[in-house]
């Protein structure tokens, strides 16, 4: 294979056994554009994780959960062992809900007035500073998560417009709590007077609705800072990059590269999914359809001139995909099945060839 083969020696080698081996790892990422096979990759990562791990989490922080899919299993808020696996669990989150608890934790130790307060004051900030349910609902899960015994979590996370709001959630939360902090400022005699009034204030140890919110906004950010402290350690944490052999899919990997790295975050290792016959080069595929397809019936000329055409535009892109990353990154080609791969059955074979890669035919 001309443009990409992997006989120099210092190339880092073509499976992702680097992120099994390194067993600080404690948070790994999966990430790239819808449907290139994020959920996919997260699932049979997880599967060889969990051949050497104690005990490995996977949680899907996209609004369209697929992992219950992949796993052809029902998934919820919960970690739920997955059938089969005695180690492997799977957790689904959806912010939406999440914020309906923590206001619901708020309300519950308050009054009937200083519920309408906070659901208000909860309303504004929703509505006003776009990302604040996502980022409370993450340091809910990295609550929970930190207090529970995996020595690994794998994050399905949401395409990549998606995924980048998760490292500026810091900058969310200082933006809600300013925000709060100037209601407070602005309103703040009135809205004690009123919880005085109504006899005493409203939390369990009489603060009022903004001095509630202020406390669970400014929880969240120490954790938020913390985690992402975490996150920009590279002994713990590592971004997988997925993408497919396509202009757009690489072209936004490159972007999502560039921001991690800008945000301190470690990724060093690039799946290309989808790729047709990943061991066979497409030159010396024209040089044998040259000579076949004299041979062929017109429709299976027709078929195999589509699929030739595919496969050529597939080694452009994955050509450039080893120029760009090649020399820093474990690059790992994921071959395009004839099937979904759904069930544990079909998964577990998939997972192998992420730390068995197909052989490449080096002349
Ligand atoms: N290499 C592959 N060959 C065939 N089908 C695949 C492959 N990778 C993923 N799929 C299928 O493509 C669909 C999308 O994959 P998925 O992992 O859910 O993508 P994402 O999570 O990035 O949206 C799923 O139905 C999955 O089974
Ligand atoms: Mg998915």
């Amino acid at each position: 294979m001309a443009s990409f083969e992997d006989n120099d020696i210092d190339v880092p080698d073509p499976s992702l056994m680097n992120v099994i081996e390194q067993d600080s790892l404690k948070w790994i990422f999966v990430g790239g554009k819808g449907g290139v096979g994020k959920t996919t990759t997260s699932c049979c990562l997880s599967i060889q994780l969990a051949k050497k791990r104690e005990k490995v989490l996977i949680v899907s922080t996209d609004p369209a959960h697929n992992l219950s899919d992949a796993f052809c299993q029902k998934f919820g808020r919960d970690p739920m062992l997955v059938d089969g696996f005695e180690n492997l669990y799977v957790m689904e989150i959806d912010a939406n809900a999440d914020m309906d608890k923590i206001q619901g934790e708020m309300s519950a130790a308050t009054g009937d007035d200083e519920q309408s307060v906070l659901q208000s004051l909860m309303g504004d900030l929703t509505s006003s500073i776009p990302g604040i349910d996502e980022a409370m609902s993450f340091s809910e899960l990295m609550k929970q998560v930190q207090t529970m015994d995996y020595d690994t979590v794998v994050f399905d996370t949401a395409p990549t417009g998606h995924t980048l709001r998760l490292l500026s959630f810091p900058t969310i939360m200082e933006k809600a709590l300013g925000k709060i902090m100037d209601l407070k400022d602005k309103f703040g005699g009135m809205l004690s007077s009123m919880s005085g009034l109504m006899g005493g204030g409203a939390g369990p140890n009489g603060e009022s609705p903004t001095d509630m919110m202020l406390g669970k906004l400014e929880e969240t950010r120490e954790i938020i800072n913390k985690v992402n402290t975490m996150f920009q350690d590279p002994t713990v944490t590592t971004f997988v990059c997925v993408c497919i052999p396509e202009f757009l899919s690489i072209f936004e990997t490159e972007r999502l590269v560039q921001e991690l790295s800008k945000f301190g975050i470690d990724s060093h290792n690039v799946v290309v999914n989808q790729v047709l016959f990943p061991e066979k080069d497409a030159d010396e595929l024209a040089e044998w359809f040259e000579e076949e397809k004299g041979k062929l019936s017109k429709e299976a000329a027709e078929i195999c001139s589509k699929m030739m055409a595919r496969k050529k535009m597939q080694d452009k892109y994955i050509g450039q995909c080893f120029d760009l990353y090649g020399d820093d990154f474990h690059i790992i080609l994921q071959p395009l099945l004839d099937h979904e791969v759904r069930g544990v059955e079909k998964l577990t074979e998939f997972s192998e060839t992420l730390v068995n890669p197909v052989d490449l035919e080096v002349d």
